[in-house]
C-alpha cells in the first residue's frame, strides 16, 4: 500500500491556560516569538511569515487546546476527512468563523482515540508585515519543516499506533519499547513532527521550536538560568533527531524544547527502526525528575558516550574535520 501523503507539517499549536499574561511573557521574552493579539481571552504568537503559530486561549484548566496539522488542499482535506469517518472517527467541519480565527481557509476537528483534540487545515494566511522576534534571534526554522514538533503523553502508545500511522498517515521515524513505548513520526524532512510517549500519563509532554543558530539557543539558555525553576532539562543533544536543546517549564506545567541543528531526513528512503541508545547523547539532565529514573537516564547517556555514539559531523561546516575524516577513510 502506498503511504498516505495528505499531512505535510505541524502547522500550529493551541494551549488552554488561565495564565495568559505569564504565557505572553514566556513566549516573547524567553522563546523570542512575536505577540500579535492581546485580546482579553486569547494570545497569539508569530514565528515566521504566518499570522500565528502558537495560540493560547483562556480556560480554567492548563493543557493542550489543539494540534493543527497542515495539508495541501481542499481535496486532500476532504480525502482525509472521508478516511477518518470510514474508521468511525467523528469529524467536525469547522464553521467559517473558526477558520477565520485560525487564519486558515478551511479546517476539520476531531479527537484521537485517547481524546486529544486535533485539527487539520489548509491555506494558512500569510501576514502582511515581516516577522519581528521579541529578542534578537536569527529566526525559527519552519517553512517546509513546519512549526516544530509536538509530543503527547499517552496511556498506551502501541494502541494508538494504528490510528496515527494507518489512518492519519504519519510515517514512523523510529521507536523505543523499553522502559515504555515511544514512537516518533515524520511528515517531511524534519526527523519528527510528532511523537507519543507511553508514560501512562495524558496530555501534552512538550512541543519543540527550532532556531536557525546555536547562539539563539545558548542566549535563551542564559535567560532561562536567570529564573528560579524555569529550566526542566539542561542543555543536551538528542540521539535520534540530533537536536541540541534545553527544555523549560511553561506556565501550564508541560515543557517547551528550544533547539538547533536538528537533522534533515530523506522521507522516501527512510527506514523505520527500533532505537536502543536512550534519548540523549549528552546533557538533558531532567532536573524535575525523581532520583531513580533520572540516574537511569544518566547511566544510558554515559554508556552511549563510552561507546562513541555521536551525531555525524556535518562536513561542509567543519573543514578541518573533513580533512581528518577523509584521511581516516583512506585508512
Ligand atoms: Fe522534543
Amino acid at each position: 500500500m502506498e503511504p498516505f501523503t495528505e499531512l505535510t507539517a505541524l502547522g500550529y499549536i493551541g494551549v488552554r491556560s488561565s495564565r495568559l499574561d505569564e504565557w505572553g511573557d514566556y513566549a516573547t521574552r524567553l522563546l523570542g516569538m512575536q505577540a500579535v493579539d492581546q485580546a482579553s481571552t486569547i494570545r497569539a504568537f508569530r514565528m515566521d511569515d504566518r499570522k500565528q503559530r502558537l495560540i493560547v486561549q483562556h480556560g480554567p484548566e492548563e493543557g493542550l487546546g489543539f494540534i493543527g496539522w497542515e495539508t495541501t488542499s481542499a481535496a486532500a482535506l476532504d480525502r482525509l476527512a472521508t478516511r477518518l469517518e470510514a474508521h468511525g472517527i467523528a469529524v467536525r467541519r469547522a464553521p467559517r468563523a473558526l477558520a477565520d480565527e485560525r487564519h486558515v481557509k478551511e479546517l476539520i476537528q476531531f479527537l484521537d482515540p485517547a481524546g486529544n483534540p486535533l485539527e487539520v487545515f489548509h491555506g494558512a494566511a500569510i501576514a502582511d508585515t515581516p516577522f519581528r522576534p521579541s529578542r534578537p534571534i536569527s529566526g525559527f526554522r519552519t517553512g517546509p519543516f513546519g512549526m516544530g514538533h509536538a509530543v503527547l503523553n499517552v496511556e498506551d502508545a502501541t494502541a494508538l499506533l494504528p490510528f496515527y500511522r494507518d489512518v492519519l498517515g504519519f510515517h514512523v521515524s523510529d521507536y523505543g519499547l523499553t522502559p515504555y513505548a515511544l514512537y516518533f513520526f515524520h511528515l517531511n524532512g524534519r526527523h519528527h513532527s510528532f511523537a507519543m510517549v507511553g508514560s501512562g500519563k495524558r496530555g501534552v509532554h512538550h512541543f519543540m521550536v527550532e532556531f536557525c543558530q546555536l547562539d539563539d539557543v545558548g542566549q535563551g539558555y542564559d535567560l532561562a538560568l536567570l529564573e528560579t525553576n524555569r529550566l526542566a532539562y539542561t542543555l543536551g543533544r538528542h540521539t535520534n533527531d540530533h537536536m541540541t536543546s534545553y527544555y523549560t517549564h511553561t506556565p501550564s506545567g508541560f515543557f517547551v524544547e528550544t533547539g538547533w541543528g536538528g537533522r534533515t531526513i530523506d522521507p522516501p528512503t527512510w527506514q523505520p527502526h527500533e532505537t536502543f541508545d536512550g534519548p540523549s547523547l549528552w546533557g538533558h539532565d531532567r532536573l524535575y525528575m525523581e532520583p531513580e529514573p533520572r540516574a537511569k537516564l544518566q547511566t544510558m547517556r554515559l554508556d552511549a558516550a563510552a561507546r562513541g555514539i555521536r551525531a555525524p559531523v556535518v562536513l561542509p561546516d567543519c573543514p578541518w574535520a573533513q580533512t581528518i575524516f577523509a584521511s581516516a577513510e583512506k585508512g
